[in-house]
């Protein structure tokens, strides 16, 4: 035979259907060996499988531990009920559970209810079942090797139920070849263990690589959090998705129609590159759903760019009835009764946390910025010496002391009060009062307890977006006519898609015509905009319906908006007066989502007092 042409007929016999075998009923270990292909995949999914049936079992500490990426070991101990001695070999058989009597399937209350979890483990691998009944006098063991169950021993432990998992895929080598790096995999349970950890914070978890046995690495340890699920719930976040998280999230609670939302979905700022930081659960089961991701990024379209992703971590709380789990064959979706509800449920809540951030910016911008000041090389001055004051008192009076009235981008202007025109405190005003202009480009404001650096194109173009939004929601924009209309020449592409929809660009305050010649006329613009380069301003809304040719009217509209909101006359470079400069900064307090631009980046940093006085080692 040759082997660059292989024969079919020798590796797969003839051609499908021209030779008929009689039906006949496989037996049980091919038909387990089946059903557990689907059920695991991977290590990670059984690790799933088996702290699921911990959790299920009330256990309050979960040990979690694996060699070579799983391949080798997977052991799961738990200090939950056990098993009863004379149940062990029952729970090894398919379709044999104790958490559903099969009457009601959609009264399910627990992560199991198949019963194919142990013997789909025990089909791919050599499975050790040690348990001890909560109760019972001694601890009982039982091993699977070759699909065969051996015979229920006595055997030591304390308590709980040990699972031990040993050459998973070792009879399927199809499938271990299959199996990603030893890193990827173990990578993969961390994932699972995360997850699982979080929907579950008063339980203990601990995760251990033991591919050396005489040096195991403890890689996760979580204390159970002391409370309820939602009291319980922060310190467990802050433990698996880290301070910064917990810095940057907004609370977020819902209920509509006995249908309950509860969480954490960090600001935009702090969104991320790909659909990591998304964890989402139904009942306390985690989901990768396609209609809550959506629904999550439906939430956040507006005030981040499309390549970026929202962070979050929510609870969706409902009766049994109202979802069916029952629908994936590793549970990760799900079907709910009423896919419109659950949808506005997390839209609605989720915008309305977010706009009840306001103008909140990201920390961790703050805390990059502050690595951005590290103290210089060595001090200049002799030990005993005084620093010098001009440099320790701009710790405190940044602006006014460093930068003196003429580092305000070269212009003075006579200094103001410490009180706004009106008398109100600065405290009132978190943003603060207005104090200089850096590089014509960033607004320093002092605050009640700190300073604020605002980006102002940054700033002025969220302000714009939000207004040209909301006057686009209620009516026409208001259109500033131009005293000389505009001819601007474009290419022919940009001048169809412009022409094509004139009408929605009058109703967004752009009014063009065709002018013959391949040039185009433009005789209004969006007043909000000021003066503005109207070519620049054409091409890029050309550019934004091109993008957008294949998708639906209102996101291209909201496309439009984006890219004509950039166009605002307070760019980068502008000087502004100071006036101007506190109404920029009222301006974003009044309005929602100010703290970060239509990309997702922060429109201003703050830092307090603390921050600087540690800059300066006072603290
Ligand atoms: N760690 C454990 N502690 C106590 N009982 C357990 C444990 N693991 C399994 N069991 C018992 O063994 C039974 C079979 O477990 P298995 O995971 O195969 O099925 P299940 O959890 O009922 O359903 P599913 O297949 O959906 O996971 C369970 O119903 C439970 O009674
Ligand atoms: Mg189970």
């Amino acid at each position: 035979m040759n082997v660059a042409t292989p024969n079919i007929t020798a590796i797969g016999g003839s051609a499908p259907g021209s030779i008929r075998r009689p039906i006949r009923q496989l037996d049980a270990a091919a038909a387990n060996r089946i059903a557990a292909g689907e059920v695991v995949e991977r290590p990670a999914a059984a690790i799933k499988e088996l702290v699921e049936n911990a959790l299920d079992a009330e256990a309050r500490r979960v040990a979690i531990a694996y060699a070579d990426g799983g391949k080798t070991l997977l052991r799961v101990t738990d200090d939950g009920t056990g098993i009863p001695p004379e149940e062990l070999a029952l729970a090894l058989s398919r379709h044999a559970t104790s958490k559903i009597d099969g009457t009601d399937l959609t009264d399910i209350r627990s992560f199991g209810f198949r019963g194919e979890a142990l013997p789909s483990l025990g089909a791919v691998g050599r499975l050790t079942l040690t348990s001890r009944w909560a109760g019972a006098a001694e601890a009982a063991r039982l091993e699977v090797r070759g699909e065969v169950i051996g015979a229920t021993r006595p055997a030591a432990l304390a308590r709980g139920t040990v699972v031990e998992l040993a050459g998973l895929f070792s009879t399927t080598p199809a499938r271990l070849r299959f199996l990603r790096s030893d890193r990827a995999e173990a990578q993969a349970i961390g994932e699972v263990v995360r997850r699982l950890a979080m929907a579950a914070p008063g339980v203990g978890f601990t995760l251990t690589d033991v591919t050396e046995p005489d040096a195991p690495r403890e890689l996760l340890r979580l204390d159970p959090e002391p409370g309820d699920l939602f009291d319980a719930l922060p310190g467990r976040l802050r433990a698996i998705l880290g301070a910064d998280f917990a810095e940057n999230a907004l609370r977020v609670e819902a209920e509509r129609e006995g249908l309950g939302l509860a969480g954490f979905a960090a600001l935009p700022t702090f969104s991320r590159g790909a659909a990591v930081g998304q964890y989402l659960f139904v009942n306390g089961r985690a989901v990768r759903d396609k209609l809550l991701v959506g629904a999550l990024r439906a939430a956040y379209a507006d005030v981040l760019a499309r390549d970026r992703h929202p962070v979050a971590a929510l609870f969706l709380i409902c009766e049994p009835e109202a979802v069916d789990v029952n629908v994936h064959p590793a549970k990760a979706e799900v079907r709910f009764r009423d896919p419109g509800l659950v949808r506005g449920l997390i839209i609605g809540a989720l915008k309305q946390a977010l706009a009840g951030a306001g103008h909140r910016g990201a920390t961790t911008t703050g805390a990059g910025v502050l690595g951005a000041f590290r103290p210089g090389p060595a001090p200049a001055w002799q030990p005993g010496r005084a620093m010098p004051t001009r440099l320790s008192r701009a710790a405190l009076g940044f602006a006014e002391e460093l930068l003196g009235p003429d580092g305000w981008s070269g212009r003075v202007e006579p200094p103001r009060p410490a009180e706004l025109a009106d008398g109100a405190p600065a405290a009132d005003h978190p943003l603060g009062v207005a104090r200089a202009q850096l590089h014509a480009t960033y607004i320093v404001a002092q605050t009640a307890n700190g300073i604020v650096i605002v980006d102002q194109h940054a700033a002025h173009e969220r302000l714009v977006y939000e207004r040209l939004k909301a006057a686009r929601a209620t009516s026409r924009v208001p259109g500033q006519l131009l005293l000389i209309p505009e001819i601007v020449e474009l290419d022919a592409a940009a001048r169809a898609a412009l022409l094509d929809e004139a009408a929605e660009l009058q109703a967004l305050g752009l009014v063009v015509e065709p002018f013959g010649g391949g040039a185009l006329c433009l005789r209004e613009t969006p007043a909000i905009l000021g003066a503005v380069d109207g070519r620049a301003l054409l091409a890029d809304v050309a550019d934004a319906l091109i993008e957008g040719a294949g998708r639906g009217l209102a996101a291209r509209i909201d496309a439009v908006i984006s890219r004509v909101s950039c166009h605002g006359s307070i760019r980068a470079g502008r000087r502004m007066s100071g006036p101007e400069m506190d109404a920029l900064l009222r301006e974003m307090e009044a309005t929602p989502l100010s703290g970060q631009c239509n990309h997702g980046r922060p429109t201003y940093v703050e830092l307090d007092l603390a921050d600087i006085e540690r800059l300066f080692g006072r603290r």
